[in-house]
């Protein structure tokens, strides 16, 4: 949301605010240079040896773990270092004081894992074996897995300290080798010490008071034989990141992981956004690797690509002299160091290594995957009908409708303003008639009024965060003026929280009302950054600057937890945040903020879903149109095209644009959204089926071209193009102009099959298409099957009982596979079995149902497949089909008939072969075979 009131409360003149509109105002934000940390790392030189060894004789494995102490040549303060081995492969490298002055920060893994960090599947003893040499003078130890199947093993070095991870005797990633690691270990303070801003610094017109002093480190990663690296998200970069370093083609700054309200952010720019999963992806043509630098302080992240790597005459490579390597530098302000190193091989090996450590996403309600409509600010009751009445009079299917902050009583969040929402809950109960949820804000900020029972509550039970003396709350202004914040550290606060979400307490509210947390980065309009001042005291006395990246995730998850149980049986939440962190997947949707109305920014959409799927956060969206400004009828329809494959689906908008749903544009435009926001509703079954894949593998919905192929370099740095799944291939149009080229390459000796017209080309293909306002490239790779409902309801609830099409895309090989898994969308039933979930195969000219492995028998199975019994196949369309033929044979629990099918030509060579109700069952065993 806009920072109109950071201008009221500055006294800018409106005139002023015209002016630097389209502008981000960088000076509001720091450079590396401006956060003494980051200088002092940064000012490190690389391919220096590291000054830091280990102690002699202090390196010893026992259990899962390789420690060994460290020290830096110039003071004597022994560091541990924990290497923590998982028996995937997978390795934990945990770093602090051995003896620290006072406790550091380390809860961000309770935070964030599994189980709250503790029983990961760290590997048993006999796994692994320690053999230590000394070999060019140096003392290297090795440790091995002795488990055949993995030929993974990682090598220290004592003199200067380092990490080699190995694959089949070939280093993939390795720490301080380039001489960058760095701990500025606690200490005292001793009088007038303030070299280097290392006890209090001033930005602006803030000053940081530093009561622990320096406590910031830092250290290299380097991917050998690596050529490109992804993920980090949240920037408005190209997808492949470009290096920060060294390289006048990329940025002269690192890569920021700092949760900021950035107002009217810019593209391509490595400047902090609203989230931060410091989560990274390395690929070649040869295998993915993946880290994870578990770290909720304020972090930068340096990328350098090599053409060769520094040979290093302490450590004996295999392969000398010319690799590519990417280096890359991670600093953090506080907390204790801890990173995982992923081993892939590929980046589906990655994910299961990283649900290892991480819970994988839930599946969301079925209606979050729907078409969502949002405005700040839609005025009232009135208005909120006539925009539902108006998406039924021209057939727009949609399922939610959201408030803004103005929907309250002064920005005092849980209440309603009495003249404009008299009744909200009679206008929820006209909403659900349709099957349409609503999505109300709340805000962590809590407007500070004595007569507001909210305040008055948390106030008096102490839930707010506390200012840098402890003791009282911490102040700052926001939407309502003056304000307070709940502490989402703090275990009462939370529950609290959960509480109010309880319809007991949010007066006006109904379990058809879900919630959307905003501007909880958390931002702050008079605070340094926007933000909390770093020096505000959490529960348990930890500074704001140990917890930043965490407090937004921590509000949702309050958020998701009250929605979750305001009902018996529990039902699942829904609730978007802007500000996230690692594991905020676990909570509900995010999206890229306040994003503006121009071409550029919709180009930008791309690259920044992907990069946030790529780090595990895969519900997101961008605000379809643009919140910003007012996007001109073919920027708002392209945007609708391409954001119907968004997996977070929301129109939204600034309240000083003009009005612009979809009618208001008139035709032909409102043809062509129409058509855009149905095609989206005819596939939420593959969607929804891609969601299930999601929770079980964390695999990526909208995934990077090489994710897919992962061998085609060309595709390495794809950003515009993008995967739907396995299947599907987009290519938006993101140019103005009635009419557009677009070059496409269809990769892989691969059939790719225009979804509008049918028409097939063979892969690897580069070719330019041109394109009118009405048209959208989307194609379907041979070999796969796309279930959908082709029915138009007016919202997804309607569609529970209608029948399913199966799209059938064949392969060169004459073969294609899918997935349907259906579920009642809203309760935790499938928990225990009920869900039907078939697998589809088609090959020698027969379609085959299955029910896949996972299906097991129960009474929720039962009573779910039950309500479901009904629902059949109502059309099944083969396309690309060699030899045609014209009877089918349907066989369904024993009994087998025989039917007509019939032919949609393209052209002589592209046919499409539709069997017309089978009058098969979703919930049965059934075969289909062509004669
Ligand atoms: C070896 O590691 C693989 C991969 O994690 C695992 O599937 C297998 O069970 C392990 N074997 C033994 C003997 O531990
Ligand atoms: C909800 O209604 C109750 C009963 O009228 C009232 O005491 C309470 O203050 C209301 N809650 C809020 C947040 O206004
Ligand atoms: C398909 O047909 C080929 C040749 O007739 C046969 O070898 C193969 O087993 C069949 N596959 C299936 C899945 O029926």
């Amino acid at each position: 949301m806009l920072h109109r009131a950071i201008f009221f409360y500055l006294a800018v003149a409106v005139v002023l605010l015209a002016q630097v509109a389209q502008a981000v105002k960088r000076e509001d934000f720091k450079t590396c240079d401006q956060a003494s940390f980051c200088r002092r790392h940064r000012q490190l030189s690389a391919h220096t040896l590291s000054r830091y060894s280990a102690i002699e004789g202090s390196v010893r494995l026992e259990q899962h773990t390789l420690s060994a102490l460290v020290e830096h040549s110039d003071d004597n303060v022994p560091l541990r270092i924990d290497i923590n081995f998982l028996s995937s492969g997978t390795i934990r490298v945990r770093g602090q004081e051995d003896a620290p002055l006072v406790p550091r920060f380390d809860d961000t893994q309770r935070y964030v894992l599994r189980n709250e960090g503790s029983r990961l599947p760290y590997a048993a003893p006999h796994e692994l074996q320690l053999t230590s040499e000394t070999a060019d003078g140096q003392r290297v130890h090795t440790v091995s897995y002795t488990n055949s199947s993995l030929d993974i093993s990682v090598r220290m070095t004592e003199q200067p300290w380092t990490l080699t991870y190995l694959r089949e005797g070939r280093p993939t990633m390795q720490l301080n080798t380039k001489g960058l690691f760095k701990f500025e270990h606690l200490r005292g303070k001793s009088d007038g010490d303030n070299v280097d801003d290392e006890w209090e610094e001033t930005f602006r017109t803030w000053t940081d008071t530093k009561p622990r002093g320096p406590e910031s480190f830092g250290m290299d990663i380097s991917f050998v034989g690596y050529k490109h690296v992804y993920g980090i998200p949240e920037h408005t970069s190209p997808l492949l990141l470009k290096p920060t370093r060294g390289d006048s083609s990329g940025y002269d700054q690192p890569y920021r992981l700092y949760n900021l309200d950035v107002f009217e952010y810019e593209i391509d720019n490595p400047m902090s956004l609203y989230g931060s999963v410091p989560f990274m992806l390395a690929h070649s043509a040869e295998s993915t690797v993946g880290v994870l630098w578990l770290n909720a302080a304020e972090t930068w992240v340096d990328v350098t690509y090599a053409k060769t790597n520094a040979i290093t005459s302490f450590f004996r490579r295999s392969s000398s002299g010319s690799e590519s390597t990417v280096d890359t530098h991670w600093i953090s302000e506080s907390g204790v160091m801890d990173v995982f190193l992923f081993p892939g091989p590929d980046a589906a090996e990655v994910y299961r290594q990283y649900a290892e450590i991480e819970e994988l996403p839930p599946l969301p309600r079925d209606f979050a995957i729907g078409h969502h409509q949002c405005r700040w600010n839609y005025i009232d009751e009135g208005d909120v009908l006539a925009v539902s009445d108006k998406m039924h009079e021209h057939k727009i299917p949609y399922d939610v409708i959201w408030l803004d902050i103005e929907h309250t009583d002064g920005k005092r969040y849980y209440t309603w303003d009495a003249s404009k929402f008299p009744n909200p809950l009679a206008m929820q109960e006209k909403l659900e008639h349709d099957g349409h949820k609503l999505v109300t804000v709340v805000d962590p900020h809590i407007k500070r009024d004595t007569s507001y029972c909210v305040w008055d509550d948390a106030n008096k039970q102490g839930l707010f965060v506390k200012d840098k003396d402890g003791s009282s709350n911490f102040q700052g202004w926001c939407w309502p003026g003056d304000s307070n914040w709940v502490d989402s550290l703090n275990p009462d606060a939370v529950e609290w929280l959960r509480k109010q979400y309880h319809l007991d307490k949010y007066n006006g509210s109904s379990p058809n009302l879900f919630i959307w947390n905003d501007m909880n980065e958390p931002a702050v309009f008079n605070g340094p950054e926007i933000t909390m001042n770093k020096d505000a005291k959490h529960h348990g006395g930890w500074e704001h600057r140990d917890v930043h990246n965490l407090y937004g995730m921590l509000y949702q998850k309050a958020a998701a937890e009250g929605l979750r149980t305001r009902e018996s049986p529990n039902k699942r939440p829904f609730v978007l945040s802007r500000s996230y962190f690692v594991g905020s997947h676990r909570y509900g949707a995010i999206w890229t903020g306040d994003n503006t109305a121009s071409w550029e920014h919709l180009r930008a959409s791309v690259p920044m879903i992907l990069s946030n799927n790529v780090a595990g956060m895969h519900f997101v969206g961008a605000d379809v149109g643009g919140f910003f400004g007012n996007p001109d009828s073919m920027l708002l329809t392209r945007w609708y095209q391409l954001g119907m494959w968004y997996p977070f689906f929301r129109a939204h908008a600034h309240i000083d644009t003009k009005r612009r749903e979809p009618w208001i544009l008139g035709e032909p435009y409102l043809n062509y959204i129409r058509d855009a926001i149905r095609e989206r509703y005819r596939l939420l079954p593959y969607w929804y089926t891609l969601f299930r894949e999601a929770s079980l593998t964390g695999m990526p919905l909208v995934r990077p071209m090489w994710m897919e192929f992962p061998k085609e370099e060309s595709l390495f740095g794809e950003d515009s193009a993008f995967m739907v799944g396995s299947a599907i291939m987009v290519v938006p149009v993101t140019e103005s102009g009635e009419q557009q080229s677009v070059d496409i390459f269809f990769p892989q000796q691969e059939e790719w099959y225009d979804m509008h017209k049918g028409i097939g080309h063979h892969g690897p293909l580069r070719r330019s298409f041109s394109v009118g306002l009405a048209d959208t490239l989307v194609f379907a790779r041979g070999g796969s099957i796309i279930p959908t409902r082709e029915r138009q309801r007016r919202s997804s609830a309607l569609m529970k009982q209608d029948p399913f099409t199966l799209h059938i895309y064949v392969s060169r090989a004459g073969t294609a596979t899918g997935r349907l898994y259906v579920d009642d969308g809203e309760t935790y039933d499938y928990e225990d079995g009920a869900f039907i979930e078939r697998e589809l195969a088609f090959s020698n000219a027969t379609l085959v149902s299955r029910p896949s492995a996972r299906t097991i028998s129960s009474v929720a199975r039962t009573t779910f497949a039950k309500s479901m019994a009904r629902v059949r196949i109502e059309r099944i369309i083969i396309t690309g089909l060699r030899s045609p033929t014209t009877m089918a044979t349907v066989s369904e629990d024993g009994k087998e008939r025989q039917i007509q099918l019939g032919y949609s030509g393209y052209s002589a060579d592209n046919t499409e072969c539709v069997i017309r109700d089978p009058a098969v069952h979703i919930n049965s065993d059934w075969e289909i075979t062509l004669s």
